[in-house]
């Protein structure tokens, strides 16, 4: 994993210091960048969506979506990297998403973490990467807790949290299971890279922007 020098995101009012984008190895060899979602990433987050199966819309929202629109895309792309956070996975050479992972504050001391992974690129590893950033990134905004609420039958998403190193407590309440993940002691993404070898080409811990 190589880092790449973080950016600045000019809002107008203000500017947002964007984390750094990392480039890693697939389980497959296939080198991606993990980098912070942008504004401008809109239309390329509904050609996403639109790639994606019924199932995997229906898994990640709860209900089949066949589009995503324009309003709801711009939302999920335009964070502030504190209270809201979002990391995607793209190729070398294009800005193109072939996967999100975001958490939104929900107090703060904890956040709710969502994936959604395209379908020819699941089970290569990506869910584990983006969960590792996203627990970097909320650690050192103050988080202490993740949250996720899954579909009981979301054996996958179910497997990568129990298998991660953040001391997963997993409820079973009707057709949902309801993830809490405890990241207040530092350096688990590091033991969840030597858990998870076939996640990852072996790697030094790198520092981002925040650190
Ligand atoms: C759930 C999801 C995010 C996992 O992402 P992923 O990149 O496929 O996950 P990973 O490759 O990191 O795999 C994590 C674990 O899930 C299991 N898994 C994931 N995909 C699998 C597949 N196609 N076949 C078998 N096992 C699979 C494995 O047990 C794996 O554990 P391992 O590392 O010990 O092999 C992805 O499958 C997805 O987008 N699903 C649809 C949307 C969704 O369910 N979102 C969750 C709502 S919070």
């Amino acid at each position: 994993m190589h880092a790449i020098p973080a950016r600045v995101r000019d809002t107008g009012s203000m500017a947002i210091a964007l984390p750094a984008e990392q480039m890693v190895t697939l389980r497959d060899g296939t080198p991606v960048r993990v980098r912070p979602i942008r504004p401008d990433d809109a239309p390329r987050l509904i050609e996403f969506h639109s790639r994606l199966s019924m199932n995997t819309t229906r898994l990640r929202f709860f209900t089949p979506m066949k589009r995503l629109s324009a309003t709801f895309a711009e939302h999920l792309c335009t964070v502030d990297f504190k209270k809201r956070c979002a990391f995607v996975i793209s190729p070398l050479d294009s800005d193109s998403i072939h996967a999100v992972g975001r958490y939104e504050g929900e107090s703060r001391h904890s956040a709710e973490v969502a994936f959604v992974v395209e379908d020819s690129f699941q089970g290569k590893g990506i869910g584990t990467i983006l969960l590792d950033r996203l627990v970097e990134h909320a650690r050192a905004k103050g988080f202490d807790r993740l949250t996720a609420v899954v579909l009981c039958e979301n054996l996958n998403m179910l497997t990568l949290f129990r298998e991660s190193p953040y001391s997963p407590e997993i409820t079973m309440q009707s057709e949902c299971a309801f993830v809490k993940m405890n990241i207040a002691v530092p350096g688990p993404a590091v033991a969840a890279q030597k858990r998870r070898p076939r996640s990852l080409a072996p790697v030094p811990r790198l520092r981002t922007a925040e650190e």
